[in-house]
């Protein structure tokens, strides 16, 4: 196998892609960094391997450059997010159908698990959770943030600790049997 020189040349920044934003994945990379490696290092028709594929940048970049995949991922989140990336075409307005009808049955008892005690300090809308930073290395303190959906640009972003009640409302939503 020939074994190409590193590159040693920098990947300008590109904007972020909507295909990538289907849901959030922690340590999902850049697209054009991952995209100019594989056209750096492999050849067109050539198969990728990528055993820890998390959210699929690699396989999703690997097939817009005609390189064959396979993918691999321990959990079943990743492995769901990655298939449905890389497989296309999506029928959009069928997606949107779907997308709207469950969202009339259970959209509104779904925002109540991300919603913040504290309403918007700008314009008084309710906040609702973005995502939560949680684990061994925060002591027990949850970390959240939330954005309010009137915008209001830097100003309308929340950081900040999880009260008592909205920590004890997610430990609650868990302790649910998913029907
Ligand atoms: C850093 S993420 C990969 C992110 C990916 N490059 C992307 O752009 O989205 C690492 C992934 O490795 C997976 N993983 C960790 N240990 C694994 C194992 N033993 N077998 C398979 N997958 C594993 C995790 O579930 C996680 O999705
Ligand atoms: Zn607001």
């Amino acid at each position: 196998m020939e074994v190409k020189r590193p590159i040693d040349y920098s990947i300008p920044r590109k904007k972020d892609c909507a295909r990538y934003k289907m849901h959030k994945y922690w340590a999902g990379k850049p697209w054009y960094v991952v995209s100019e490696y594989i056209r750096h290092f492999t050849k067109e028709g050539g198969i990728v391997l990528d055993p820890f594929c998390g959210s699929g940048v690699v396989g999703c970049e690997s097939l817009i450059n005609n390189r064959k995949v396979i993918l691999n991922d321990l959990n079943p989140m990743a492995v769901f997010i990655s298939k449905n990336t890389c497989c296309s075409p999506v029928d959009l307005r069928a997606f949107l159908e779907e997308f709207e009808g469950i969202k009339d049955r259970i959209g509104e008892e779904i925002m109540t698990m991300y919603e913040l005690e504290q309403l918007c300090p700008i314009c008084g809308q309710r906040l609702y959770a973005k995502h939560i930073v949680r684990g061994p290395s925060q002591n027990g303190d949850w970390i959240v943030e939330a954005r309010c959906r009137n915008s209001h640009g830097s100003k309308g972003k929340f950081r900040r600790y999880l009260t008592q009640r909205e920590k004890q409302n997610i430990i609650n939503i868990e302790k649910r049997d998913i029907l």
